[in-house]
């Protein structure tokens, strides 16, 4: 049961296509793509990305959608549509998407910090001992923690059309402009064609370990498309029965990718132009590009640019973090959906307070020899989501079965579903076959 039955469906395809790309598009694409390509070998990771987007990302995204709109409940209870069995498929959606918030608000914290310390203080001369000096603070990260998390209650709180959907419209074509301008001033910097260079001339000579390689690449075409948490279930869940399933995937895989693609422009450009390295790892948003940003002119303008891109990208997504958790909770306990943002943002506030505290204060706790923090990104990124993704592949190859699911993805045989052999053949075997294999090696 909806709480509120005048909205609770998007206002048409646009507006689900705009929200699930403002879910996908986030601090995957611009945080963590251009460091994963940089400590990954460059265009070697991304050749193995593009292969894995369609070999992977295209059939789980529709498997997702086809169960939330053929069910049209939350995680939980759609899986548990298709057999009451499967419930369990859903609950890796509730707490991977608790797990990935509680982590994901911190970030978007910091995010925070940096628009306000580029208006209001100017240029960041030492980024990396600022970074680390600001990160392992107790209070100051957490009050920007909670306000994140506020913000994004307040849009969830005023429901899927007009909360989530209308947002979403606002902020996706905004984050475009601002990432093409940004990738314009990082391309007209000095030698930045080596950056691109790294980018998309791949050198297999240079390979050293493709396992991990590979392993990486899944995962980030995972994390990057929402998949296998049970978010494309939830905002299938909110579509209208005449929707098209395949088109809209392919929709919400093109913006993805093009953000991904632009944001590597913006990242790997200003680093190679100089002379850094693209191996930073996480902190390559936060203490290679204020380098960049302190030494270009106008780079104070173009950081507080940046820095609310990156803002605008992680709201979109987290809100459907949080709408994956509010829709389980409000159909399953009764509750009004404005109860559910407030209880869920009390707990991930909490959560996410010792996950911010893990790198400064608590650092001496550890969970399998890593912090907190870690340990939650390990969780969902390595854990969660791909057995999440396995499950349902699993759940829709054989437990529902490929007529079944081809049968709502052509709308009842209305649309041409050409690519159904293909979907099959991914579903039943590939998909499932390539996650477990990544996963197991991963854990050896
Ligand atoms: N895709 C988002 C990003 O790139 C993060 C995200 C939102 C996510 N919802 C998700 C990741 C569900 C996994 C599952 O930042």
């Amino acid at each position: 049961m909806k709480t509120n039955a005048s909205d609770n469906q998007w206002s048409g395809k646009l507006g689900f296509v705009m929200a699930a790309a403002g879910s996908a598009i986030g601090l995957g694409n611009i945080w963590k793509f251009p460091y994963m390509v940089g400590t990954n070998g460059g265009a070697v990771f991304f050749s193995v990305y593009i292969v894995f987007l369609f070999v992977l990302g295209i059939p789980v995204l529709m498997a997702e959608m086809a169960i939330g709109r053929y069910a049209g409940m939350n995680a939980v209870d759609s899986c548990g549509r298709i057999s009451e069995k499967w419930k369990f498929a859903g609950w890796f959606g509730i707490i991977g998407a608790f797990t990935i918030l509680s982590y994901y608000s911190v970030v978007g914290g910091w995010v925070i910090k940096y628009i306000l310390h580029y208006i209001v203080n100017g240029r960041i001369s030492d980024p990396s001992a600022y970074f680390a000096g600001f990160s392992s603070q107790t209070a100051e990260p957490i009050i920007l923690h909670l306000i994140f998390l506020f913000i994004c209650a307040a849009i969830v709180m005023g429901g899927i059309s007009s909360g989530i959907e209308k947002v979403s419209k606002i902020l996706l074509p905004l984050l475009f402009i601002l990432l093409i301008v940004m990738a314009g001033v990082s391309l007209s910097l000095p030698n930045a064609s080596e950056g691109i260079r790294y980018f998309l001339v791949p050198d297999f000579s240079d390979v050293e370990n493709i396992g991990a390689i590979c392993l990486n690449a899944m995962g980030q075409v995972f994390f990057s498309l929402s998949l296998g948490m049970g978010t494309l279930i939830t905002y299938g869940s909110y579509l209208p029965k005449d929707s098209r399933i395949i088109s809209s995937a392919g929709s919400i895989v093109a913006l993805d990718s093009l953000a991904a693609v632009l944001s590597a422009f913006v990242v790997l450009p200003a680093v190679f132009s100089f002379g850094m390295t693209p191996e930073a790892g996480p902190g390559l948003l936060f203490q290679t590009l204020p380098v960049v940003f302190d030494k270009i002119s106008l780079g104070r303008i173009a950081a507080v640019m940046f820095f609310v891109l990156v803002l605008l990208a992680a709201v979109t997504s987290a809100i459907s973090l949080m709408e994956v958790v509010v829709a389980f909770m409000a159909e399953r306990f009764k509750m009004k959906r404005s109860d559910a943002v407030i209880v869920l943002s009390l707990i991930l506030g909490g959560v996410g307070a010792l996950s911010s505290m893990s790198l400064g204060v608590l650092s001496d706790f550890t969970i399998f020899g890593m912090g907190f923090f870690d340990f939650l990104s390990f969780l969902s990124d390595k854990i969660i989501m791909p057995l999440g993704g396995f499950f349902i592949c699993i759940l829709v190859g054989y437990v529902w079965g490929i007529p079944a699911a081809a049968n709502e993805i052509s709308n009842g045989g209305k649309l041409k579903f050409r690519s159904r052999k293909l979907f099959a053949a991914v579903v039943r075997y590939i998909a499932p076959a390539l996650i477990l294999f990544i996963f197991v090696s991963a854990l050896v």
